[in-house]
């Protein structure tokens, strides 16, 4: 049945990327696959893409339904970016770290003296939700104004299931007030708190007996992720938590091999995890297993350019091996306070070596299987949700070679014009 509703003809894209296909993640060579259409146009109907195909093909549907036509005037028009790694609800920022990791100090040297996830732990204690709120409305204009339409957004700064609740509760009241998708995921343990930094597990098992049980009741997360290092938490205490978190049917996700190789990448394959994120550590073996898994590798070149790490993980091997690779910006204050997925794209290609198409499918497709969304999002495809961006270019390549600009004039999510610079406003192309 055809939803009801408001009807767009977005009509003349000078390359529409369709991303469609077989109903899997894409892997190989199928990650550059990009189905697209030249003179493409995509109908809507309420939240729902009714058509894709040739502008000429569409028009006469179009007419009948008395869309309204929104003239792309060859331009790119793409599936709306799924950005499946964020911590999106933080309080103040960390460029002090920045700078002293600027004149020497190391990620774990700040980390181990009271700086990093700590200090933005007592940040956000110290903040009232309001403030959480307006912050993160803020990011997600952001977001929205940079061509994405579903975000995955972490907990993880609480450090106690107090504040772990605090930032749960700006989580689902932002998730009502934005015009975008928001996937909540616990990330409890992300550091270990001072007061259990002996006993780890004791804060594992106080998640799992005090916090789980009322995070599953109201629905508060779908996911739950540990962060898996040296620096946070061991293998054996990340898949206790998980665990813990898959019976209270929450689906694992894991930081894993960021900073150091602890095994994270076999745990999240063991748990059939949706994603295993960062990689940066993964040794051969990782590779073959996670090609052979159902797990997305997620990489996040952000943290490592912000960190100046000069080494980046290894996504032509995952690629060439087989894993079903996604992209996203992992925007948090301490390692990625980027929320541009362009700009991600750009890393992409020139610090992993993916070409822009692997990069395009990735930061859509793949990462809404990452999601468990492929159903309705990463595509353009009759029956899918209508999440689009429209990017001032005629070549998608031109995405990430004219990088760090940004690019979207338009971003469509479920069927409603979400942002638009003035020079695309609606009134003015109205037909
Ligand atoms: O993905 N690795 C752990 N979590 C973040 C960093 C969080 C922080 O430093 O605030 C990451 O890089
Ligand atoms: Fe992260």
């Amino acid at each position: 049945m055809i939803p009801a509703g408001l009807s767009f003809f977005f009509r003349h894209a000078g390359q529409l990327l369709t991303l469609s296909g077989p109903p899997v993640p894409r892997r190989g060579p199928d990650l550059g696959e990009l189905g697209i259409l030249r003179d493409g146009a995509v109908l809507t109907r309420g939240p729902i893409i009714v058509g894709v195909g040739r502008t000429r093909d569409l028009d006469a549907e179009a007419r009948r339904m008395k869309a309204r036509a929104i003239d792309c005037r060859g331009r790119v028009v793409m599936p709306g970016f799924v950005d499946s790694h964020t911590h999106l609800v933080f309080a103040g920022s960390r460029v002090d770290d920045f700078e002293e990791r600027l004149r020497g100090r190391t990620y774990e040297e700040i980390a181990a003296s009271g700086g990093g996830i700590t200090l933005s732990a007592r940040l956000l204690g110290e903040a009232s939700t309001r403030e959480l709120c307006a912050r993160a409305c803020h990011f997600l204009e952001q977001l929205a104004a940079h061509g994405t339409t579903t975000v995955e957004v972490k907990t993880g700064y609480g450090l106690s299931a107090a504040n772990e609740m605090k930032t749960l509760r700006a989580i689902e009241r932002i998730r009502k007030q934005s015009p975008l998708e928001i996937v909540p995921t616990l990330l409890a343990a992300h550091a270990v708190p001072a007061q259990y930094r002996k006993r780890p597990r004791a804060y594992i098992d106080l998640l799992a007996r005090r916090l789980m049980p009322e995070v599953a009741k109201n629905r508060l997360a779908e996911f739950i992720d540990c962060f898996c290092e040296r620096v946070a938490f061991s293998v054996a205490d990340c898949r206790r938590a998980l665990e813990a978190g898959l019976r209270h049917g929450l689906i694992p996700r894991l930081h894993a091999e960021q900073l150091s190789r602890t095994g994270g990448a076999r745990l999240a394959i063991d748990l059939d995890a949706a994603s295993a994120d960062h990689l940066d550590h993964v040794n051969r073996s990782d590779i073959r297993a996670l090609a052979r898994s159902g797990v997305v590798a997620t990489l996040v070149p952000g943290a490592n350019f912000h960190l100046g790490l000069g080494t980046y993980p290894p996504a032509r091997g995952l690629i060439e091996a087989g894993a079903a690779v996604a992209l996203a910006t992992d925007f948090n204050p301490g390692t990625s306070p980027t929320l541009n997925m362009q700009f991600v794209l750009a890393l992409a290609c020139s610090a992993l070596r993916m070409t822009p198409a692997e990069a395009i499918s990735a930061a859509t497709i793949n990462a809404a299987y990452s999601l468990r969304r492929a159903d309705r999002l990463g595509s353009l495809e009759p029956g899918k949700q209508a999440d689009l961006a429209v990017m001032e270019v005629d070549d998608y390549r031109k995405i990430p070679y004219y990088f760090a600009w940004n690019h979207c004039v338009m971003t469509v999510k479920r069927g409603w014009i979400i942002y638009a610079q003035d020079r695309l406003g609606v009134s003015g192309i109205v037909s």
